[in-house]
Formats: structure tokens, C-alpha cells, sequence
């Protein structure tokens, strides 16, 4: 159940972001992993709308609204030829670049007619879309992510769908507080809960930083180092790109002579949201290490640690957006100290929001 908001509700949400602010769209957010768009008709929502992806006979990807401008049948139930989409209703056809090609019931096309297309970009394993006006659309905005290419790293990754707001996932993976309570000491004890912890804006960006030192390593990096047992500094950096992107750096040091000539081990876990509805978010992850790259058991075990942990995370987010979806919108959370990153990274949105508004 959804009520109306009174004014004091309104003012908050539009300095701290919520389920009710609308979607950032001047920002490249990503449509799908490589592997998922090919030659046959796909249809993805995304920010609330529903967007038809497929790839050009020459492998570009390509995403047009999937909405026929004739009268709205989805695209993706008609059929391909070459690069040209055909309408399973009427039959006007679409080309790669949403122009209509052809209107089997006359014969003038009238240049107006075009199905909506969107800027894509493949940086793979990732398909980028920009649903915001197409000129602002700048390939070199895209977040960097060379962890996924890099001949030093190898890495694991998959797709979620999730039912909450995208906002409580960026809220999710800027707080390490709760590692020991929803993971378990796996993924982090109460003594990494506790430590000290700094926080840094930096324009449109949110960084914290947590450091553990001189601390028993934990099973997670240790069975991937092969230091279980030894006693490390470990340091995370969480670091809120933009409203699609996230990524945490995790640096282990062994203070006890590490592993095969090596004391330093670097983690990368990328966390890319991108809103489906108000209410729900493709969760796009992978996790990239530079230690034992061609262990494919281990990359196996770490695929199925992250997956394990991250729907530890997806079922408490379900469970709170069901509480928030079945109950009037007039309840304040508290906040507590280890909520600040969040708390900035809400206020970022709100802001690129409303500077969209
Ligand atoms: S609805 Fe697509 S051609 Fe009529
Ligand atoms: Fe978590």
C-alpha cells in the first residue's frame, strides 16, 4: 500500500533518496552481460522502461524500445531480418537504428515514424545503455572496470534479479556492518564490523574505507590465498561510482610470509545495479582476484561463495521492501554512525535527480 506523501515526507526524500525519487537516467548503466544478447530478440526493463536488445548481423549490440510506435505491440514478439526488426503485429519494420524501414499497408514511410533507440556500448563482459538524452551520451563516462580484462586477474561474475529498490543495494554494499550478523564470520567477524573506518566524498562519488589490522585472515580470502591460518592488515575500499556502479577493493597483507614469494593479494568485487521498476533491480556482480588466476576450482568455490552471500543479501533487501510495499510510507528509520556512507551516497542520488527533475 502506497500513501500520499505529506510535505515534511517530501522535502526529506528529496534531500535523501528513496524508492520514490525518480531514476537517474543521464548515466550509463548496464543492459546485460555479453553473453546474454545475441540474434534472437531479448526484452529487458530497465528504469521502468522496456527496452528490446539483440546484435546487428556484424555482433553490435543494439537496444530500441521495445514498443512498436504503431500501437505499442512489444517488439521482441516479432522477428528479426538481417538488422531489421519486423512488428509481429502489423509488420512495420525497424532498423537497427529505430528508423522505419518499411509500412507493408502503404507505401510512404513518413520519416518520423522510429522506434525509440538507445546508445549502447559493449565493454565485455558488459552491454552499457545511456537512457538519458542521446547527446549527452559519452562512451568515456562509463566506469572503468579493468579488473575484468587485466592478464593479472581473473574473474567470476553473474546476473540477480532482485525485488527492491536499486538504492538499497548501493545502501547494502557501502555498509560493512553487517557482515557478521546476515554472512557470518566467513565474510567478516564483529572485530571488522568494529573497526575504525573513514569516510570521503568526492564530487558525485562515496568511498569508505575500513581497515583491520594484524587479524586472523578469513576463510573467504584464505582458502583463495592458501593463508588460512595466518594473521593479516586487511583493507576495504567500497566505493559508490554512480547510481550503476559500485566496486569494492580488498588489499590483504600477510604479516606471516605469505604465499609463493607474495605478501599482497588484491579482491574486486563489482556491484552494477541497474533499476528495473521502483521496486525491483538487475543485479549485475563480478568478483576479480590476482592470486592462483588459472585455479578453476577456486573460481568455482569463489562463484559459489559470492552467490551464496549475495542472496543472503538479496533475501533481507526482499524482506524490507516487502515491509516497505505493504505499509503506509510514513515510517523513519534511524541512522546509525556506520549508515554515513550510505546516507551521502542517498543524498548524491537525490541530487542528480532532482538537478534531472
Ligand atoms: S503495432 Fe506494430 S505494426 Fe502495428
Ligand atoms: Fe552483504
Amino acid at each position: 500500500m502506497r500513501v500520499q506523501m505529506r510535505e515534511g515526507e517530501r522535502a526529506r526524500s528529496s534531500r535523501l533518496a528513496d524508492h520514490t525519487t525518480p531514476f537517474v537516467r543521464s548515466e550509463w548503466y548496464v543492459a546485460g552481460l555479453s553473453g546474454e544478447i545475441g540474434r534472437q530478440l531479448t526484452a529487458r526493463k530497465l528504469l521502468g522502461v522496456e527496452v528490446l536488445l539483440y546484435r546487428r548481423e556484424d555482433g553490435t549490440p543494439v537496444a530500441l524500445r521495445n514498443r512498436c510506435p504503431h500501437r505499442s505491440f512489444p517488439l521482441s514478439h516479432g522477428k528479426l531480418e538481417g538488422d531489421v526488426v519486423v512488428c509481429g503485429y502489423h509488420g512495420l519494420a525497424f532498423g537497427a537504428d529505430g528508423a522505419c524501414v518499411r509500412i507493408p499497408s502503404q507505401a510512404l514511410v513518413p520519416s518520423a515514424v522510429r522506434a525509440q533507440n538507445f546508445p549502447v556500448v559493449e565493454r565485455a563482459p558488459l552491454v552499457w545503455i545511456w537512457m538519458g538524452d542521446p547527446d549527452q551520451a559519452d562512451p568515456g563516462a562509463i566506469p572503468e572496470h579493468p579488473w575484468l580484462h587485466a592478464p593479472d586477474y581473473t574473474h567470476v561474475g553473474g546476473y540477480l534479479h532482485v525485488k527492491c529498490n536499486y538504492i538499497r543495494l548501493h545502501e547494502n554494499v557501502l555498509d560493512l556492518t553487517h557482515f557478521p550478523f546476515l554472512h557470518g564470520e566467513a565474510v567478516g567477524d564483529l572485530a571488522y564490523a568494529q573497526a575504525p573506518f573513514e569516510v570521503a566524498e568526492a564530487g558525485a562519488s562515496v568511498r569508505i574505507t575500513r581497515r583491520l589490522e594484524d587479524h586472523p585472515v578469513n576463510a573467504g580470502y584464505g582458502s583463495a590465498i592458501g593463508n588460512l591460518g595466518h594473521r593479516v592488515n586487511r583493507t576495504s575500499e567500497s566505493w559508490f561510482k554512480t547510481p550503476a556502479f559500485h566496486v569494492a577493493h580488498a588489499t590483504i597483507e600477510d604479516l606471516e610470509g605469505g604465499v609463493g614469494g607474495r605478501a599482497e593479494f588484491h579482491f574486486k568485487i563489482l556491484h552494477m545495479f541497474t533499476p528495473e521498476t521502483a521496486t525491483s533491480t538487475h543485479y549485475f556482480w563480478a568478483s576479480a582476484r590476482d592470486v592462483a588466476i588459472k585455479d578453476e576450482a577456486l573460481s568455482e568455490a569463489s562463484r559459489t561463495r559470492a552467490v551464496n552471500t549475495f542472496l543472503e543479501d538479496v533475501e533481507a533487501l526482499e524482506r524490507i521492501e516487502a515491509i516497505w510495499s505493504s505499509e503506509p510510507d510514513d515510517f523513519h528509520e534511524i541512522s546509525v554512525t556506520g549508515d554515513r556512507a550510505g546516507l551521502l551516497m542517498r543524498r548524491i542520488i537525490a541530487r542528480r535527480a532532482a538537478e534531472e527533475a
